[in-house]
């Protein structure tokens, strides 16, 4: 079963804690953050103060995608303001592996994520300490975007370099993925689907995500 994680990044940002027990209600799988520092990205979201807020409206597990320089600074604060996935982006920074190590002594999930341009052959020698690969279809900055289809061909590879090690690896996809795009997304190996503008296209959140889990099914 397709895992539907919503991004509030396409959420109203002046009602966000009614926004995330909709999508609750709605069936939304995971709950996906989008930070952004306006230097890794060139936009600016939401930091651990607006997490922790949020917190309270729901017990789904909130998958907190960083898109910022310097993330070790923040793992700590994401962590306490009640993060359950933490994903880095492995071209923040030369210190992958103490990154990890930094979000894995809090007992979650640590995430590695991989923009378009960035082989899956980068993980080669770290795949072993991630709990989840976030591969980008978009360059990461904004919703909306259309996806880059060819970012998907990274995820066999990333497989390959998992091998049969007893641990599962989660694979997420994220950036323009919507009904007309998330069966080729699944083909190509994902579990977890991030979806912004597809899930608040309408009102009908449930509709929308139930679109998601049908299409092409
Ligand atoms: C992009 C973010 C995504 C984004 C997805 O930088 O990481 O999570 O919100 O939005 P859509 O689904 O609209 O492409
Ligand atoms: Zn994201």
């Amino acid at each position: 079963m397709r895992m539907i994680a919503p991004s509030i990044l396409s959420a109203d940002f002046s009602r966000l804690g009614e926004e995330i027990k909709a999508l609750d209600r709605a069936g939304a799988d995971l709950i996906h953050i989008d930070v952004m520092d306006g230097h890794f990205v060139p936009n600016l979201t939401i930091g651990p103060g607006v997490v922790k807020a949020l917190r309270p409206h729901t017990k789904l597990l909130f998958d907190v995608h960083l898109m910022i320089s310097e993330p070790e600074r923040y793992i700590d604060n994401f962590v306490a303001a009640g993060a359950d996935i933490l994903t880095v982006h492995q071209e923040s920074g030369p210190h992958l592996h103490r990154l990890l190590q930094m979000i894995k002594a809090h007992d979650i999930k640590a995430g590695v994520s991989l923009n378009p341009a960035t082989p899956a052959v980068m993980l080669e020698d770290i795949i072993g300490e991630v709990d989840l690969v976030l591969v980008m279809t978009v360059n990461p900055g904004f919703g909306g975007q259309q996806m880059i289809p060819a970012a998907l061909n990274k995820i066999a590879r990333i497989k390959e370099l998992a091998g049969t090690r007893e641990k599962p690896l989660l694979i997420e996809v994220d950036g323009g993925i919507k009904v007309e795009t998330i069966a080729c997304a699944e083909a190509a190996g994902a579990d977890i689907f991030v979806a912004g503008s597809a899930v608040f296209s309408s009102k009908d959140y449930a509709g929308n995500i139930q679109a998601l889990k049908k299409a092409g099914a």
